[in-house]
């Protein structure tokens, strides 16, 4: 099953959290998983994928104007609608927007007709809410998180799309 991770990083830490949820999602067996810039990006693995997880910078509490504008352009085309979902940020600051940016990108996840996975509440720790967020000054605090995340998206998504 492939799974694909589509992320906007101007200066390398969201990139940095993709890797970390492709390798959580690697953990799974049966899994290929690869991390795209929503700028270059290999379009038939995207189309093949079960599940996209997309990752965006916070800009000034929101997601940043790359990623809402792929949102509102070429991901309609990708073959995200219909897919299995989920979202995360990074941020300089704790409470910076992080999951309001999650949140937007939900939406419009929605909207596209996909099912939405947060990662979380359910199995407990780590607690996951919207999706996984990091603080830009302190990155490896978080990539257990991230891992973890990844693992859960992948286990979600061969329970609900493999016979
Ligand atoms: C234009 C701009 C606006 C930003 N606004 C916020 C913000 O509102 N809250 C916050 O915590 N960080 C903010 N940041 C910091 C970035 O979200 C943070 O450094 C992020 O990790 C950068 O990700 P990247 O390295 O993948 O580009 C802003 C950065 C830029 C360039």
């Amino acid at each position: 099953m492939k799974l694909a991770v589509l992320y906007f990083s101007l200066s390398g830490h969201t990139k940095q959290m993709a890797e970390e949820i492709v390798s959580g999602m690697t953990e799974v067996p049966g899994v290929e998983a690869k991390a795209f810039s929503i700028t270059d990006f290999d379009a038939s693995f995207v189309q093949e994928s079960a599940a996209v997880v997309l990752g965006t910078p916070v800009y000034m509490a929101s997601m940043a104007h790359p990623m809402h504008s792929f949102l509102q352009t070429t991901a309609r085309q990708s073959g995200i609608p219909g897919k299995l979902c989920g979202a995360f940020a990074t941020e300089d600051y704790v409470h910076g927007g992080g999951e309001a940016a999650i949140e937007e990108i939900l939406k419009y996840c929605l909207v596209m007709g996909c099912l939405t996975y947060s990662g979380g509440g359910a199995f407990g720790v780590p607690i996951i809410h919207l999706g996984p967020v990091a603080v830009s000054d302190d990155l490896s605090k978080y990539a257990p998180t991230f891992r973890t995340y990844g693992t859960r998206m992948a286990q979600t998504a061969k329970k609900l799309f493999e016979q």
